[in-house]
């Protein structure tokens, strides 16, 4: 086998691992972030399109972004829509 037919067969392996590690869920613990459990009828109206400005899931909790940043990996959807918004970097 050539080094470069190595290599190919590798690299899709390595982008799968890559792909894997994005997927690691975000911080949540449970304890401080029951409000952006809570809340969840507010945030999800942004994550349905409901509301325009991103940013706003922020607003649905007394901690704001802080509390979001620490929380948004309670649940999946959210974790993905933060993610992809790049909102907690
Ligand atoms: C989006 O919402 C945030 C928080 O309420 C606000 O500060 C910002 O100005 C808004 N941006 C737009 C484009 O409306």
């Amino acid at each position: 086998m050539q080094p470069t037919a190595v290599l190919s067969l590798l690299l899709p392996l390595v982008a799968a691992l890559a792909a894997r590690q994005d997927q690691q869920p975000g911080p949540c613990d449970p304890e401080p972030c029951y409000e952006v459990i809570d809340s969840a009828a507010c945030w999800s109206a942004v994550l349905m399109g409901q509301e325009k400005n991103a940013t706003k899931i922020f607003d649905c909790v007394p901690g704001g972004e802080e509390e979001m940043c620490r929380c948004y990996g309670c649940d999946s959807i959210l974790d993905k829509f933060v993610v992809s918004h790049e909102m907690c970097s």
